[in-house]
């Protein structure tokens, strides 16, 4: 195996996961306002820390996905974060896309942006101690008009770009394609887009020449859509996601994440479980688990309201969340 798959793997670690805490400022406040909490540079550190700075989250979690701000700022125990996590054995990440726009002819849909300067951006990530990057497009879906296949294209063109680069740079790269939950749509029109999105993307990586051997895939998993009025049973989710994972994605991938997607925390935790046990049924070849920020997070914010005093009850409530996720990985 190549150094980079072996850290592919370490996070895959049995019974432990990646949290996603790489809102960028505009999400994480956008994320804080949603549970009152004002925000600052401050309050986002202390909203970093809340988590990071649980002691023993580093029995769940193998990965962390930072933001850019936070690869710079120093927890409650006067380190960089980066190194903090290092120090307990959690692999250090970076989000690297710079978000999304619009595409001029087909102003519903969006194109993830970053390419420009990334090599530079890489370079200056690793040196401040990550090992691995995400990369983000968004795919929305809207009956059978959404998405169209040029927009699947180009984001698959920009997700191989990425990882190509970031693999010579020394990192391992994760490719998010998130199919989003928002929308009237079935399970099976769900499904199809996340085969349609999954088998154009790694085509292209493919042609790209991308070692898939240290790529991880973050996926959504195939649900009806939020305004469907629907409500999949666990068994239904696991049944068609990985069904789409097999038709779609190369045995030689690292290994599969989930990202929660606006689920609630115990639809994603019942979802994780009967997907994994769905994945030992059918013998699928790679390793599954969690990276999930919302679904990880939304207890705990909402008993910590940005106050001091209710810091120990909202780590207990991440703690008690991550070791319901982890359970849910067999
Ligand atoms: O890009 C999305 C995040 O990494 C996962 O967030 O679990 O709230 O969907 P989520």
């Amino acid at each position: 195996m190549t150094d980079l798959a072996l850290i592919a793997r370490a996070l895959f670690t049995p019974g432990k996961g990646v949290l996603a805490a790489d809102e960028s400022v505009h999400s994480a406040t956008a994320r804080l306002a949603s549970y009152g909490i004002p925000t600052s540079a401050e309050m986002r550190r202390q909203y970093r820390d809340l988590f990071m700075g649980t002691e023993g989250v580093e029995q769940y979690l193998s990965g962390v996905i930072l933001f850019s701000e936070t690869m710079l700022e120093k927890g409650n125990d006067k380190k960089l974060f980066p190194e903090s996590l290092a120090a307990r054995g959690i692999l250090p990440g970076v989000k690297v896309d710079l978000g999304t726009e619009p595409i001029s002819t087909s102003p519903q849909e969006l194109i993830t942006q970053g390419l420009l300067d990334l090599p530079e951006r890489l370079a200056e990530y690793k040196k401040q101690g990550a090992v691995f990057t995400k990369w983000r497009a968004v795919v929305r879906i809207d009956g059978d008009q959404l998405p169209t296949a040029a927009a699947i294209h180009e984001n698959a063109k920009r997700l191989a770009q990425y990882a190509k680069e970031v693999q010579t740079a020394g990192l391992v790269p994760i490719i998010e394609p998130e199919v989003l939950l928002e929308g009237k749509h079935s399970r099976a029109r769900s499904r199809a887009v996340i085969e349609e999105v999954l088998g154009t993307l790694f085509s292209v990586l493919e042609e790209h020449s991308v070692d898939l051997t240290s790529v991880i895939l973050k996926t959504s998993m195939a649900l009806s859509g939020s305004e469907s009025g629907k409500k999949d049973t666990p068994e239904e989710v696991a049944e068609d996601t990985i069904a789409a994972l097999m038709q779609s994605v190369p045995r030689k991938v690292a290994g599969i994440v989930f990202l929660s997607g606006g689920q609630t925390s115990d639809e994603a935790t019942a979802n994780l479980a009967a997907i994994t046990r769905r994945a030992k049924e059918v013998h699928a070849p790679w390793p599954l688990t969690f990276s999930y920020a919302r679904a990880l997070q939304e207890e705990a914010l909402s008993l910590w309201g940005g106050k001091e005093e209710n810091v120990l009850a909202a780590r207990t409530a991440f703690l008690g969340r991550l070791s319901k996720v982890s359970a849910a990985l067999g």
